[in-house]
């Protein structure tokens, strides 16, 4: 054997350890966990043949505790590059079977290497977490390997699209490079994400859970909202992931991909002339209004199982990506309160920073009274939508289908606070409130005076004011909305509303930074 054929030999044999990771056992381990390996988990996510792996033989440095008697070639991420449906991605995925995928400063440096290069060359940056946490023996070099992690997550934000992937555990201030991330999937039953573990929990505050109940995906995805999606396994998080890639740009300079479609741009669906009931207090599922106006019916939902009195999510109209806010009138009338508003403004946030135009489908009663959401800040939290919607200069539509009450139809784009093209059904009612309300406060001292009356007054008044109101012409009148529609041509519209503003330009003044209200 020559000596180049000996060093290609030792090449593909040391190549060929390296992809082991911690070894057969800590793989079959894995398996039996119901878990993939790192690479395995690549193989899923990446084109067929794309993945380039970056530092395969870089070895962690520490010498406590023993760590100097083993020195596993690549430690314990796999970072790289590679193409989703043809696009380039910047990926990492921590390697459970190497010291339980903890940090050491190594691997930090290799996660930094591939978010400066998502960076630099505009393209997303996908992280696969599965890791114990900073590796303990490391001690404040572990740390220090987290801060800079954090430090690229925060400055990538709003450049290019970032992802979290939890299939596994995430714990302590691991949490937060998911968090600063765009959008976080977990995987039911496999991953947890929590601050303190449950031990921590009982000890300090008395209280019993399991990892489960503190921080699995389905707490995470309906309570906290800390994920954006709940997958049922690994493959269909994978999956999930590579869907929602087809509905973004590389970066924000940059639109998302044209898909192709053979839905017509016109066509109409005489069903929706009727889904909304002539009781207006009578719920109608504004799911399907988006499924009736969407490309072939195809919405990827966002936070589907967090504050469900209103929907986000990711469309295509006439093949042009489309992000929709709607509110859901079956759940909780569709009122805003703290977590929709959150949600909503985090996703407006998001698509404005990315190039995204909006579709807003407004049914909303109002904000959600009571001391519950004053205690927990409705008014800040409410701000954010409002803000969100406010300083947003992608094109936005606006539909809105029945309620428009008050301060919420402010917030929900209206047309005054720089909504493009706003739309009405003959079903809206834009007011400042319902008739029930507004009658009760103007006749109040007319119906305690006449109690044998009261009922009476209350009727004509009250119809009075539905006269008046609750119709969308006083708002067409006085150009709050640019035309009411017939709701079977919404998607028409909509499209053709789009098509007229895909040259926008608006400025925002110059800033720092804005001083959101958080
Ligand atoms: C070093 C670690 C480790 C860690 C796990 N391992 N976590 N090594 N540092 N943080 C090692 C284990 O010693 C073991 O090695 C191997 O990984 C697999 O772990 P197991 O415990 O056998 O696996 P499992 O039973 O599945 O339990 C997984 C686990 C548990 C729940 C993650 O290992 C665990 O609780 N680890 C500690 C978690 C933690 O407290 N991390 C620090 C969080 S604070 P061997 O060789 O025996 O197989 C933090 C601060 C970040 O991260 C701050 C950022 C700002």
């Amino acid at each position: 054997m020559s000596i180049q054929s000996d060093n290609i030999e030792k090449l593909v044999q040391r190549r060929a350890k390296a992809r082991l990771g911690g070894g057969e056992k800590r793989i079959e381990a894995q398996h039996a966990k119901g878990k993939l390996t790192a690479r395995e988990r690549l193989e899923l996510l990446l084109d067929p043949g794309s993945f380039e792996e970056f530092d395969m033989f870089v070895q962690h440095r520490c010498t406590n505790f023993g760590m100097d008697a083993s020195h596993p070639d690549g430690d314990g991420v796999v970072t790289g590059c590679g193409t989703i449906g043809g696009r380039v991605v910047y990926v990492f995925a921590q390697d459970f079977t190497v010291s339980g995928g903890s940090l050491s400063k190594t691997m930090s440096e290799k996660i930094c290497k591939v978010q400066d290069m998502a960076l630099r060359n505009g393209a997303p940056c996908i992280g696969l977490n599965d890791s114990g946490g900073a590796r303990i023996q490391e001690g404040i070099d572990a740390l220090a390997g987290y801060g800079e992690i954090f430090e690229r997550n925060i400055l990538a934000s709003g450049v290019i699209p970032q992802i979290s992937c939890i299939m596994g555990p995430c714990a302590g201030g691991a949490v937060y490079s998911p968090a600063l991330t765009d959008f976080t999937l977990m995987v039911k039953n496999t991953s947890y994400m929590f601050l303190t573990g449950p031990a921590v929990v009982k000890s300090v505050t008395g209280e019993v859970v399991d990892q489960e109940q503190l921080g699995g995906a389905s707490v995470h995805a309906s309570k906290s909202g800390v994920t954006h999606f709940a997958a049922e396994d690994e493959k269909d998080a994978l999956e999930t992931i590579k869907n929602l890639l087809s509905f973004l740009p590389q970066n924000n300079m940059e639109t998302a991909p044209f898909k192709e479609t053979s839905d017509p741009v016109n066509r109409v669906d005489d069903a929706l002339n009727s889904i909304v009931p002539d009781n207006p207090n009578k719920a109608y599922d504004m799911y399907g209004v988006i499924g009736s106006i969407v490309d072939d019916g195809i919405f990827l939902e966002v936070h589907k199982e967090f504050a469900k009195n209103i929907i986000v999510g990711f469309a295509h109209m006439n093949g042009r990506s489309v992000g929709i806010v709607a509110n859901q009138p079956k759940v909780l009338a569709g009122v805003l309160d703290i977590n929709a508003s959150r949600k909503a403004a985090r996703f407006v946030r998001f698509c404005d920073a990315f190039n995204i135009p909006l579709v807003t489908l407004v049914d909303v009663p109002g904000f959600l009274p009571g001391t519950q959401q004053e205690y927990g800040a409705i008014i800040t939290n409410g701000a954010k939508l409002l803000y969100a919607y406010g300083e947003a200069t992608v094109p936005k539509v606006t539909v809105t289908l029945r309620k428009g009450y008050g301060g919420a139809h402010i917030v929900m784009s209206c047309k005054q606070l720089r909504g493009d093209i706003n739309y009405a059904w003959p079903s809206a009612q834009i007011a400042v409130m319902g008739a029930d309300g507004a009658v009760n406060v103007l006749y109040a001292k007319e119906i305690k005076a006449d109690p044998e009356n009261a009922k009476a007054i209350f009727e004509e008044k009250k119809a009075e004011y539905e006269e008046l109101f609750s119709n969308p012409y006083q708002a067409a009148q006085k150009g709050y909305i640019d035309d009411v529609i017939e709701p079977r041509n919404t998607r028409f519209r909509v499209i053709r509303a789009l098509e007229q503003l895909s040259g926008k330009r608006q400025e925002i003044p110059a800033k720092k930074h804005d001083n959101l209200p958080l």
